[in-house]
């Protein structure tokens, strides 16, 4: 089975999308890592941010892992800002960080979401396609679970779909 990595970007550390995220790190073996609890500033032309956790997490993700999970609420028919944020630091490695930015080519990226809507609305996954394109990172699979009461709804088959496609190699 491959190693992968979930990244928890959820302004609540233990909402609805954590609990979906600790489903899936129970099914794979793959840790969480709570953007909540690192610092990381936004992205900044001068670079004011660069010795903030942002890099060190990133070098952590590329020399150890095959795919990275990304689990986001949904804010306002987005990622979250704590997510965006992160994804906007992979700027860094475009400009002074090349070396780490070039580990990604290769890689894996899947995405959970969880929101109270039915459906999730055309175009959410795109920015995660379209920079997992970018990077040279192939897109895996992704997943919605409708928050209901407090509590994510999983759908069996779509969580054993998700699952086959992050875990095979
Ligand atoms: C700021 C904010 C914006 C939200 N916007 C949406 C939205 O656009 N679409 C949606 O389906 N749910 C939306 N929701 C509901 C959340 O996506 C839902 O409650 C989700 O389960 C929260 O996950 P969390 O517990 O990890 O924060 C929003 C919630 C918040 C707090």
């Amino acid at each position: 089975m491959k190693k992968g990595i979930i990244i928890l970007g959820s302004s609540n550390s233990y909402g609805s999308t954590q609990k979906i995220a600790s489903l899936v790190s129970q099914k794979t073996g793959f840790p969480i890592i709570d953007l909540k609890t690192k610092h990381i500033g936004e992205f900044d032309y001068t670079f004011k941010n660069r010795g903030d956790d942002f890099l060190p997490l990133l070098k952590q993700i590329v020399e150890n892992y095959q795919i990275i999970v990304f689990a986001t609420p949904v804010y306002w028919y987005s990622m979250s800002g704590i997510m965006k944020t992160f994804f906007d630091r992979i700027s860094d490695c475009l400009m002074t960080e090349k070396e780490t930015g070039r580990k990604l080519r290769g890689m894996e990226m899947a995405v959970i979401s969880c929101g109270c809507d039915a459906k999730l609305k055309d175009g959410f996954y795109m920015p995660f396609q379209e920079t997992a394109h970018y990077l040279g990172m192939t897109y895996k699979a992704d997943m919605y679970c409708v928050e209901k009461n407090g509590s994510p709804t999983i759908n069996e088959t779509e969580l054993n779909n998700f699952l086959t496609a992050v875990k095979n190699e």
